[in-house]
């Protein structure tokens, strides 16, 4: 997939800084047609508080958390709710959400506090109790999150008309809801029309790539991609209750298959990653298509094709990731050529991916769905059988997985399952 050659592995050296501003891709998608929001809100937080005299280590603090202030919501309609009005206090249950996430990951648990303040009044209580420091960076997000708020609301007028009422709003609301010394920096930040005319997304994409060049590089810890991964998987799964902790158990069993099918330990690390990250890209497909308790019509249907792009286009932003990101997008590909997004074939489908695929249709249908119950382990061989007689998916694989039965299911879903007669190859249908 990768032109340049095998991708270095995933305990070669990354920059939490290029991992996060592809993690905010993601995010970003969530707002279906709004565009980029978490990347709007963190340039207008990083250029208020650059005004406001913060300092570098502070202006990466702020900017990181601004990108990923939004961890706490994977519904589209949700999010669309946050920005649809200025007043929002009951919608900041997100923002405790985000922060609870975050911190699972030790080099974030600053940037956690700071996302947990991200919708918090100036003067009201959590605010006050909160590090000066942090106080600070929290409300120069909620300040950008409202300003976005009110670009919304208007859209369809050029920006810079928009820009002046917004500005007078955000200046009437200094000391109860913002910072006054912030109010300052921002109207100070905006008054050029630059800083507005940033805001198209051609402009801002580069603007953060800047941005993020500028500041201190952040070296990750041993173990971040996979502790990273996690917690996106979390943000997936948690669009619907229907598919809590699939991508977890696609993780697992990939994982398990891979040392079945005789990967190495590291090679199976990765898989693990592909497994956690392959529906990143479905943060992006509105919550009515995920949750239809019915078949989907070709509209709806054509949305969903797009999830696995995404997937691809997000990950490969990673170095260390770039290989894992084609077995990732791949799940969906089928042996025949007939799969999307590529239409790969046979030949160019690599071993991960299939594994991938054949753990993501069996965690999929042991799990409950809006339409069906879950199905149990020899009923789910049955059904894997068939798509490998129809070219969908890697025959020996499925095989691979019936001759472990008990180790696979237990993998996918956390309970054991009895063994499944193995059937001899060339007889499944
Ligand atoms: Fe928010
Ligand atoms: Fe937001
Ligand atoms: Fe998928």
């Amino acid at each position: 997939m990768d032109p340049a050659g095998p991708s270095p592995s995933a305990s070669d050296s990354v920059d939490l800084n290029e991992v996060v501003l592809a993690l905010s891709d993601a995010l970003d998608l969530v707002g279906v047609d709004v565009v980029q929001h978490g990347k709007r809100v963190a340039y207008m937080a990083a250029a208020t508080g650059q005004a406001s005299g913060l300092s570098r280590d502070d202006l990466s603090d702020l900017h990181l958390a601004a990108l990923l202030h939004d961890a706490g919501v994977s519904s589209t309609r949700e999010l669309a709710s946050i920005l649809g009005r200025f007043e929002f206090e009951e919608a900041a249950d997100h923002a405790g959400r985000g922060a609870s996430l975050l911190a699972r990951f030790g080099p974030f648990s600053r940037l956690a506090e700071i996302v947990r303040l991200h919708h918090a009044s100036w003067d009201g209580p959590e605010s006050r109790a909160a590090e000066p420091g942090v106080r600070l960076l929290g409300n120069a997000i909620f300040l950008a999150d409202r300003v976005d708020a009110l670009l919304r609301a208007e859209e369809g007028r050029d920006v810079l008309l928009r820009s002046r009422s917004i500005r007078r709003a955000i200046a009437g609301l200094a000391t109860t809801r913002f910072s006054p010394r912030l109010v300052e920096a921002f109207l100070d930040a905006s008054a050029p029309q630059a800083f507005w005319l940033t805001l198209e997304p051609r402009h801002l994409d580069r603007h953060h790539v800047e941005l993020l060049g500028a500041s201190r590089p952040r070296p990750a810890p041993a173990g971040a991609l996979r502790s990273l991964a996690g917690i996106f998987a979390v943000i997936v799964d948690a669009k619907s209750p229907f598919t809590a902790r699939h991508s977890e158990g696609v993780a697992r069993l990939a994982s398990v298959l891979g040392r079945l099918a005789g990967l190495p330990p590291e090679e199976c690390g990765l898989l693990e990653i592909a497994g956690l990250l392959h529906d990143i890209g479905k943060l992006g497909v509105p919550d009515e298509i995920l949750e239809k308790p019915a078949p989907l019509d070709e509209a709806e249907f054509a949305r969903i094709e797009h999830h696995t792009f995404e997937t691809w286009q997000i990950l490969r932003r990673v170095a260390p990731l770039r290989e894992v990101a084609g077995w990732a997008a791949d799940h969906h590909e089928s042996i025949e050529g007939h799969g999307y997004p590529f239409r790969h074939h046979d030949g160019e489908i690599p071993l991960q991916a299939r594994i991938v695929a054949v753990a993501d249709v069996y965690q999929a249908l042991a799990q409950k769905r809006p339409y069906r119950g879950s199905l149990p382990a020899a009923e789910i061989v049955g059904v894997l059988r068939k798509m490998a007689g129809g070219g969908k998916l890697d025959p020996s694989l499925v095989e691979l997985l019936a001759r472990n039965v008990p180790e696979c299911h237990a993998a996918a879903t956390g309970d054991p399952a009895p063994p499944v007669q193995p059937v001899p190859p060339g007889s499944t249908s």
